[in-house]
């Protein structure tokens, strides 16, 4: 299987922006991270950042069809985006919304998510290991349901 691992806005400056929120741990760390757990659980990833909204609807268009899984940390955006969440309806790729933070024990304007309601499920505030987590949580799922 192969999975797309999304990244949207601020998620470039992981590691340096609000570390008491994020922690230390940079983008490139995270990618290093899930290409190494790739491997162990037999899964190919696409790992990308970007900080544009239409960007990153193209990118969840390219899964459709081609991939098999779309694990999407969109950042702000989660909180906005109704193209977003129209772009996972129309790629029909499983998708789970991740974040490194608790968004449920942060501001009110967090808890509103338009990703998770067309997402498989939601991880967050586990930190970078959420995207490790995620991978496991993907496949699973994909495992369960052939
Ligand atoms: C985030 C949570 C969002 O609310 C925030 O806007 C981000 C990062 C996270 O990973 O914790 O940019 O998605």
């Amino acid at each position: 299987p192969g999975f797309l691992i999304l990244n949207g806005p601020n998620l470039n400056l992981l590691g340096f922006r609000q570390p008491e929120v994020y922690g230390r741990t940079t983008l490139a760390d995270v990618e290093a991270m899930c290409r190494a757990h790739a491997k162990e659980i037999g899964v190919e990833v696409e790992f990308e950042q970007s900080n544009h909204e239409g960007a990153l609807i193209d990118a969840i268009h390219g899964t459709r069809g081609r991939l098999d899984g779309l694990i999407l940390n969109a950042g702000a955006y989660t909180h906005t985006s109704i193209a977003l969440m129209d772009a996972i309806s129309s790629a029909e790729v499983p998708a789970i919304e991740l974040h490194l933070s608790n968004v449920h024990a942060r501001e009110s304007f967090r808890h509103q998510s338009y990703i998770a309601r067309v997402s498989v499920g939601v991880i967050c505030g586990f930190g970078a290991r959420g995207y490790t987590l995620a991978m496991d949580a993907m496949k699973s799922h994909l495992d369960a349901a052939s």
